[in-house]
This record gives structure tokens, sequence and C-alpha cells, in this order.
């Protein structure tokens, strides 16, 4: 989704926002502009497609641009109006220029209004319209900053903007109702805006994020912040980001999809450390944090989520009921909010969203805290929105996640469920202790064991890329899995679908001859995710069901299993079952689906990091 960086201090402003709207490609854009200060003039650069666009106009523009300090910059997902250049942020109104992230939902109303005033908008967007109110209201005799506070409070809908006018060189006014909005201080003297930190981390790590309702004004002093209701003056506390700008490189990787990979087995030892209790020696000590004392309290569960989210929360269901013996539900928040649903008495409902920030999964925490419902988040990203809409928060701490393929965010979703499971089949003495014991030895092994794996020389790098080159031409492709694995195979279909824009579903494999088996032919790649579990010999019956009618066949299974690798085209071996748990499966075949997707993905030159049509955080619905 759109993206905002905004800079006024002593540094050279427009390098600042373009580093910073690179560190917000990952978000999703199709067009993007930078807007800045020169000789007393606010000077708009802006076009349809990349930043580069933006860099090559900037480049041929007289005079020369780096010796302006004060700016702001945007990078737009288009929800009002195509994704052209004149869409594009920041937008002019006289001397008001603005950056929007969200929607205004009463823009036409507010269209109207600005027409019957002899206005006419140059764009299709909902955004310009609020330049037009602030300028309104400063030839109605209000300062600046406070036009923009009075104009904010006639917008419907969540979002941010970042304002400046030509009357007010030096200020920059931001304000956050809905959309994240960040604001730091430059220690060389100055203040530095964004939708996340992460472009603010080129500069300090010590960051304020915006409440709802908060209006921040950047000048080269620092920063203030104001009540968007009153005006008065509020103060904020500041957060320290542990992420360092190094985690926001490549490090030697083709792409951030495959570092993210790889950074799979300490992205689980990370979240491991920061949710349990060390002191403590029984199996599965949660520390003691809020969101413990909720669960603990639960009768029922129920999991809401979108995309890979939604495929975690399924995983979560199996080890909650499972082990926990929790009835579990589990929900695409999309659905769930229209729905009108039950929700017995004892229900906890748990939010499930890597961003933090995704508009269905909060619309739904924030439904069930007016009915009094105890809700919780599993989020990657620290003070996102849902710390805000849910009771509580347990946090995954795999790091940044830049490509916009969820794919370390996803194995420590699944983490943070199986430790609840495993910490409450405990509390509840739900399962044997014994093998809850077991459980968590093996758990304690498993990032040394995906290391291993997915060391280039180790089983699985070679044997993927290989198969991904006999099969990307496929005409399609099925995943299939039974038990755990069916939540995977939708998963590598959405990962491959999602990167290499092909055609992939994900199916339970007893459901195959229901209907889609019409569809398997000489050129279509089943890939059959069937570790030895008590799902394997089913699987390997539907295996063959698709083999007698063609199909290229991908085999996920235990090494050693001959009888299911002798069915096979290609191989992907699982270590041993003896070695793992088999509840603990899927933290195996997760990097297996996206490599797989990610060879396919490259041997089809897709932008595997930023996918087309796709945004990493959804924060409009
Ligand atoms: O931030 P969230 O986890 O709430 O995002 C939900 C989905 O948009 C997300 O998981 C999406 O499906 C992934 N980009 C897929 O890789």
């Amino acid at each position: 989704m759109c993206g905002i960086v905004g800079y006024v201090g002593h540094r050279p402003a427009v390098e600042i926002l373009l580093k910073g709207l690179k560190r917000l490609e990952y978000r999703g854009y199709d067009s993007a502009g930078v807007a800045f200060f020169m000789n007393g003039k606010i000077q708009l650069k802006k076009s349809e497609g990349k930043l580069e666009n933006v860099e090559k106009l900037l480049n041929a523009s007289e005079p020369p641009y780096s010796s302006a300090t004060c700016g702001i910059g945007h990078t737009r997902w288009a929800t009002h109006g195509k994704p052209t250049t004149q869409n594009a942020h920041p937008h002019r109104t006289g001397h008001i220029v603005l950056v929007h992230n969200g929607i205004i939902e009463n823009y036409q109303d507010l269209k109207k209004e600005i027409i019957t005033w002899g206005k006419t908008p140059q764009s299709e967007t909902d955004s310009e319209l609020f330049g037009f109110l602030v300028e309104r209201e400063v030839q109605g005799g209000a300062s600046f900053v406070d036009a923009v506070r009075k104009s904010f409070t006639r917008l419907e809908g969540g979002c941010s903007v970042v304002v400046m006018s030509e009357n007010d060189p030096g200020v920059i006014v931001g304000v956050r109702n809905g959309s994240p909005l960040v604001a730091a201080i430059d220690p060389q003297g100055g203040a530095v805006l964004a939708s996340d930190a992460q472009p603010l981390l080129d500069i300090t790590q010590e960051v304020f994020f915006l409440e709802h309702g908060d209006v921040v004004v950047g000048t080269e002093k620092g920063i203030e912040f104001f009540d968007l209701k009153t005006g008065a003056k509020v103060q904020r506390a500041m957060t320290k980001i542990d992420w360092s700008v190094e985690k926001l490189d490549k490090q030697g990787f083709a792409h951030y999809m495959l570092k993210e990979i790889h950074e799979q087995p300490t992205a689980l030892v990370d979240t491991l450390n920061s949710i349990l209790d060390r002191a403590k020696t029984d199996p599965f000590p949660l520390a003691l944090q809020p969101a413990v004392g909720i669960l603990d309290k639960a009768e029922q569960i129920m999991l809401v989520a979108c995309g890979t989210s939604w495929h975690a929360a399924l995983l979560g269901k199996f080890w909650l009921e499972n082990w926990a013996r929790i009835p579990t539900h589990v929900e695409l928040a999309s659905e769930f909010r229209y729905r009108n649903p039950v929700i017995m008495p004892g229900t906890v409902v748990i939010g499930v969203t890597q961003s933090g920030e995704t508009a269905d999964t909060l619309a739904v925490l924030k439904q069930m805290r007016e009915l009094g419902v105890p809700t919780l988040g599993v989020t990657n990203v620290r003070n996102s929105t849902v710390s805000r809409e849910a009771d509580a928060v347990l946090y995954t701490s795999a790091g940044p996640e830049i490509g916009v393929a969820a794919t370390k965010t996803f194995s420590t979703q699944m983490l943070v469920m199986l430790l609840a499971a495993g910490y409450l089949a405990i509390k509840r003495s739900a399962s044997s202790n014994k093998e809850v014991t077991k459980l968590f030895h093996d758990l304690v092994k498993l990032p040394m064991l995906l290391s291993q794996n997915l060391e280039e020389g180790g089983a699985w790098m070679q044997v993927i890329r290989k198969a991904a080159q006999n099969l990307y031409k496929s005409k399609g492709f099925f995943f299939i899995g039974r038990g755990y694995s069916f939540p995977l195979a939708l998963e590598g279909a959405l990962k491959l679908k999602e990167i290499a824009y092909v055609h992939a579903e994900g199916y339970a494999a007893g459901e195959l001859k229901h209907g889609p088996i019409a569809m398997i032919d000489n050129e279509m790649a089943v890939i059959v995710i069937a570790p030895c579990d008590r799902w394997r010999d089913k699987t390997i019956s539907n295996l063959e069901e698709v083999k007698a009618r063609g199909a290229i066949i991908v085999g996920v299974g235990e090494e050693g299993d001959e009888k299911f690798r002798s069915l096979c085209n290609h191989w992907i071996p699982l270590p041993h079952a003896s070695d793992l748990h088999e509840s603990l499966l899927p933290f195996l075949v997760a990097p297996i689906v996206q490599l797989l997707s990610y060879e396919l993905a490259v041997l089809k030159g897709t932008d595997v990091d930023k996918p087309r049509n796709l945004a990493k955080s959804v924060t409009v619905e």
C-alpha cells in the first residue's frame, strides 16, 4: 500500500526521500513522486511506474535539487483512479502540497462541496481533495498547522497525510488516523516522518509511533505532537527499534525473498527466545505476559487472518486442538467481519497478521472489542496497529521482511501458535507430559535441522532448482496434501501464484476426485506433500490417481521412503521422522514450497520481491 516519507532538517532532503521510498518499495506501488522546497518554492516531480522514473525527472531538472532540505515523497498503490502520473502524489492545491495514505470514504460528498466553491480537482484521487480543505481553512484565517488539523477532522475512513505549505517553508505536518505514521528527530537537527520505521533507520533507531488522532509537526528543531480534536500539545513515548539498517539489505542474496527463506532458522530461534521464559525448565514455558492471562481463560479460540497468515492459522488449529484440546475455528477476516457470527462465551479471538496493519483483520478485532470479546494479536511489527486493537499481543521475532511474499513471518506465526498450544497442553494437562516434553525437545532441535537442509550443499537447494528447471513451462500446478500438509499445499500454491503469476491450486488430496482431477494431464505438475505421518498412505493413493492421468509428480516425503520416491519425477527429501515429531514437519515443508515457488518465479523472470499488483501490508479492505 502507499508509502510516505517526509524530511526537514539540514541534510539533502531529496536523497533522504528517495532512499526512504526505496525502503518502502516492498509495500507495493504503481506510481511515485516527491515535492521539495527550492528557493522558497515547492517543486513537484512525479511519475507513473517505478521510482527510477522520478529519479530521471530529478536528474534532468534545473536547478539541481541537492540543496533542498525540506520535502515529502510518496509511493502510490492505486485505489481511487488509475496509476497515472496525474493521480500520483504529491498533490498540489495552491500553496498546499500533500501526500496521503489510506482512503477518504466521504470523498464524493467532499468533492461535490469543493466544486460548489468553484474549484476543480485535477486528479481522480480522493487524496487531492484534502488540499482544497486545507487551503480554505487557511483562507478563513487558520494557521497552516491548525488548517491541516481542522481539515483532517472532516475526513471519514482511516488514513494518514503529510502536508507542506509554500507559505510556511521548513514545516511538515503529519496526521495519523488509521494508516500508520512514524516520526523521529534527526540527531543532526530536523525531523523525519514515514509510513513505517524502515526509512527512519538510516537516520536514527529512536522513533515515535503516532497514535490514531495524533498531529505531528516537524521542523529543523525537531518534532511536536498535538491532539487532532483539541489541538492541545501531547507527549508521545519514544521507542527504540532493534532492527539495524544492515538487516534491511540483501546481504549477497539475489532477492530479499531468498534471504528471508534462509533466515528462517534464526527467526525461529529469536521468536523462541523472545516468547519463552528461559528461567523455567518445564516444556513450553511462555514468559508471563498479558497474552498468557488471556489464553489461560480461553474455552474456545477463533483465529482470524488473511492470505498466508490464514494458512498459518489453519496449522494453529491443528496444534491447538491436537495438543491443548481447545475447540479452534479459523476464519478469513474479510468474510468474518460481515457475517454476524455467533461468538460463544469463553471465546478468545486471535488476529494473526505479520504486518499488524491488515484492514480486515483489524476490523474484526475492533468489532470483537466492541462486543467485549477478549482479543489477541500475533504480529511481527512492534507497535503496529494490531497492538492497539487487540487486548494483548504475541510478537514473532522474524526481523524485517521486505519481500512481499511472506516466508519467515509465516514460519514464526506457526511457531507462536505451536508455543501457545504446547503451553496450554501442559497448563490444562490436555496431553501427556511425556509427549509434550518430546515435542518441545524436538522443537529446540528444529532450527539446526532447517539450517543444515537449507545450506547450498544441503538436501534441498539443488534438487529444488532442478525440479523448477523441468517444471517451469508446465500448464498449471497443483499442491496436494492431507492433515498438516493441506495448509502447506494452500500456501505453496499461493506463493507460486503470487510471485510466478502461474495458475496454481492448493488442494486437500482427498478432494481431487471431487472435481479438479478433470484438469490433470501430462502438462500439469502436481506437488505431493506426504511426509511419514498418519496421512501418508492416503495421500500416496491420491498421487497414484493423478500419476495415472499423466501428471508430472514432485514428491515431498521422508528420506528413505523409497515407495513414494519411485512414483515421483522429482524428489525433495525431508529428514527422518524419527528425528522429529510429526507436528513439526510443517516447519520443514514451508521452506521447500517457498523455495520451489521462488525458483519457478526466477525462471519466469518476474519481479520476485515486488510482484505486480500486490502490497506487503493491505491497509484497505
Ligand atoms: O500482514 P498480514 O499477515 O495480515 O497479511 C495478510 C496477507 O496479505 C499476506 O499474508 C499475503 O497473503 C502474503 N503476502 C502472501 O505471501
